[in-house]
């Protein structure tokens, strides 16, 4: 902590300055996570927590498409984003072409976007979902199938736990894609009493070797609740790092793999962008306005 000190004094100082938050995601690193940050949560948790923000500036420690998600529903504040190339490989697997090409292949199926896109994406949707409300998103929908962009992983464990007929596009996450069913399967074979705990953009037969699957906020919420002795999170590394202090009596079991995206943000770029008030993340205000509405709506559905 002692090598964080400096830069965390100063970006605090600083966000009094400038009247500005820090909205962090749960993959943020522990420094960022418990150092600077105002709101911590899951996709979700901090695009809720957009529309409540106060502060003139917002300063998004997460990806892109997070900064954009704020910008969308905050038009009006300056939201900062201290890295613009910490992208999502979801958000970048499908434009708003391959949306319209969706909905020529299913005519009258409406297009339900995962928040991992960008706001063109998102535009083009009906309404958007996260990992933590896209079963009730889709049953939410009026016909009987159902388009889920990007991620087929999502929307393959969607498609399990709804009646609907759900038509994915092909896109995954470069982290979660990586897990294998084997390799869990071999863990709990050295260790029996271990609770595996699965991201749902992992793919099915991983998800099918775990104890729980939910959003990263849910998993928070679970690990918090069940306290089980020895527990492997089936997600991003920095999960794990951010709540064991919290849970001492929880063992936190390996492995686990980087967003190499998330961790393009750092306390260092963090203060530079908050000195400098660059990276000002803008969206065109058409598009932003079709973004708006199909956030707003997930946001209202879930509610
Ligand atoms: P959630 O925090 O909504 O679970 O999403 C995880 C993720 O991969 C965000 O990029
Ligand atoms: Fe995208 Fe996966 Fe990284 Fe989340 S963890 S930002 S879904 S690449």
């Amino acid at each position: 902590w002692a090598r964080f000190a400096p830069y965390v004094i100063e970006i605090n100082r600083l966000k009094a300055e400038r009247n500005a938050v820090v909205l962090a995601h749960n993959y943020m690193t522990p420094e960022i996570f418990h150092g600077i940050a105002d709101h911590v949560g899951d996709s979700l948790q901090l695009a809720i927590r957009a529309t409540e923000v106060a502060a003139e500036v917002i300063v998004q420690c997460g990806v892109h498409f997070m900064a954009e998600t704020s910008k969308v529903l905050n038009p009006g504040k300056t939201v900062l984003m201290p890295d613009m190339g910490a992208g999502c490989s979801l958000a970048s697997s499908i434009t708003a072409a391959d949306v319209a090409t969706m909905r020529a292949r299913y005519p009258g199926a409406p297009v339900v976007s995962y928040v991992n896109t960008t706001a063109e994406v998102k535009a083009a949707s009906d309404i958007c979902c996260t990992s933590s409300n896209a079963v009730k998103i889709v049953e939410a929908m009026e016909s009987d199938t159902v388009i889920m962009t990007p991620d087929q992983y999502l929307a393959r464990n969607t498609a399990a736990q709804t009646n609907k007929r759900i038509v994915w596009w092909e896109g995954a996450c470069i982290v979660h894609e990586q897990y294998t069913a084997g390799e869990l399967r071999d863990y709990r074979r050295l260790d029996p009493g271990v609770a595996i705990i699965a991201h749902p953009e992992c793919p099915p037969e991983v998800v099918a070797e775990a104890d729980y699957t939910g959003s990263t906020g849910g998993i928070i919420d679970w690990v918090t609740t069940h306290r089980p002795a020895k527990a492997l999170l089936v997600t991003e590394c920095s999960m794990a790092s951010n709540i064991a202090d919290a849970l001492p009596d929880v063992e936190f079991a390996k492995p686990c793999n980087l967003c190499p995206y998330m961790k393009m943000i750092t306390l260092e770029k963090v203060l530079y962008s908050l000195h400098t008030m660059t990276g000002a993340v803008e969206v065109a205000p058409d598009l932003a306005e079709g973004a708006r509405r199909a956030v707003q709506r997930m946001i209202d559905v879930s509610r």
